[in-house]
């Protein structure tokens, strides 16, 4: 072969005997430092280990929530317990139902299981992968006592129309915010639209201690009650021994408060990173045929980018499947993989959502079955890295497609 048809070759892919084309991994997760330790150490020297005696957690849930637009905050153990504590502040129990994705993490509709609340799937907006307002409206009934939207990979889904169908319906909005810490709608924060906003700070997430989650609200009389129902019932201004509710105990310790005061302040810088990263990366992946970065729309002035998403058509791939991609991807050294099953087709939801709502409970999804055999994840750990690794990414997306095509 001369050196003018060397040339003209299309460049060898891993898989086929070439070399990796994307050098760096992901940033090693979580990231910490002298901050940490220095809060970590004075939660241990002051003895308050708990938030009933500490300020930390205190202090955290007051920064947080101003970081993302809001009044109040209540830091709980997990995003799952966020949403359970956010639901049962809202009175939502048997009888009741709530409207949801399904293309979302499973905790969503669990806390709403755990509540005794019928969690009703509607399917998802095609270039986004968030939820779509118009199947909202078309599942809405007089049971309906929330509208969960998810904010799948720190995208903000369209509040304007979800806030404006909950406002008609009279039917208040719980944000699951649990991957958008930092992102914004029309330059608000999420989170703070809704009457509330549930956030995961566990281990994967761009903000960290290891497990945790909060539950913001601009809305005093909603704060009052789940302030209640995570400290036993107490009030705020009451005693230790006064309960004027059963609640629970889903407080945050001391030592989640100290880190995530700690992460908070490194999440500004990182946020700007994962940004640059993603519009690196849409400017390139954009390019090539068969390949459609996930729409952010315009009001979306702000983006957590959890997860960078993009779609694959196989069509344009010479017919490969979803999961040769995905190896072939891996392979040029892109940490990668598919997304969520829609969520109600899953065994564990739907077995139990059959049983206690009936068989005609679980619906058809078709638009979030297409995200599952077609969407790409790539995680906010390897958004960290520089510029020329996320030219990287699109060098070796380009190399598969012309490769195969
Ligand atoms: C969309 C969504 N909701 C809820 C949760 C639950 O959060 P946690 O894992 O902190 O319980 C997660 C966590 O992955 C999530 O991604």
């Amino acid at each position: 072969m001369s050196r003018e048809e060397e040339k003209t070759m299309p460049e060898r892919i891993v898989i086929d005997g070439g070399n990796p084309t994307v050098t760096s991994g992901p940033v090693e997760w979580p990231i910490h430092g002298e901050r940490e330790e220095e809060l970590l150490l004075k939660v241990l020297h002051s003895g308050h280990w708990s938030e009933l005696s500490g300020d930390m957690v205190q202090e955290f849930s007051q920064r947080f929530s101003a970081f993302q637009g809001a009044i109040y905050g209540v830091s709980v153990p997990s995003g799952t317990l966020a949403l359970e504590a956010a639901l049962q502040a809202l009175g939502i129990g048997p009888g009741d139902e709530i409207i949801t994705t399904s293309y979302t993490f499973i905790a969503t509709a669990t806390a709403a299981i755990s509540v005794g609340a019928k969690p009703v799937f509607v399917d998802i907006d095609a270039a986004s992968n968030c939820i779509d307002p118009f199947k909202v409206e078309e599942d809405l009934t007089a049971r309906t006592k929330a509208i969960v939207p998810v904010h799948v990979g720190g995208n903000p889904c369209d509040l304007d129309a979800i806030i404006e169908i909950g406002n008609r319906y009279g039917v208040p909005v719980l944000e699951d915010a649990c991957q958008a810490w930092g992102s914004a709608w029309n330059g608000q924060p999420v989170g703070s639209i809704g009457v509330c906003g549930a956030f995961s700070f566990q281990e994967s997430k761009n903000i960290t201690a290891g497990e945790g989650g909060i539950v913001i609200t601009n809305d005093q009389a909603f704060y009052e009650r789940i302030w209640s129902i995570h400290n036993c019932g107490r009030h705020p201004d009451g005693g230790l021994f006064e309960h004027s509710t059963p609640g629970t105990n889903f407080r945050m310790t001391e030592w989640q408060g100290a880190i995530l005061l700690a992460q908070l302040e490194r999440l500004p810088g990182q946020m700007r990173r994962r940004q640059r990263s993603a519009e690196i990366l849409t400017a390139g992946l954009g390019e090539i045929p068969g390949l459609t970065p996930i729409k952010i729309d315009n009001r979306a002035t702000a983006c957590s980018w959890h997860l960078y998403q993009f779609r694959y058509d196989a069509g344009k791939f010479g017919g490969r499947g979803l999961g040769d991609f995905l190896n072939a991807f891996a392979a040029e050294g892109v940490a990668c993989s598919a997304g969520y099953e829609p969520l109600n087709y899953q065994k564990a939801i739907r077995d139990v959502v059959k049983a206690r709502f009936g068989d005609d409970a679980v619906t058809p999804v078709p638009q979030a079955e297409a995200a599952a055999r077609s969407t790409v994840w790539i995680p906010q750990t390897l958004l960290l890295r520089d510029d020329e690794t996320m030219e990287q990414i699109v060098h070796a997306a380009a190399k598969i497609q012309h490769a195969w095509s």
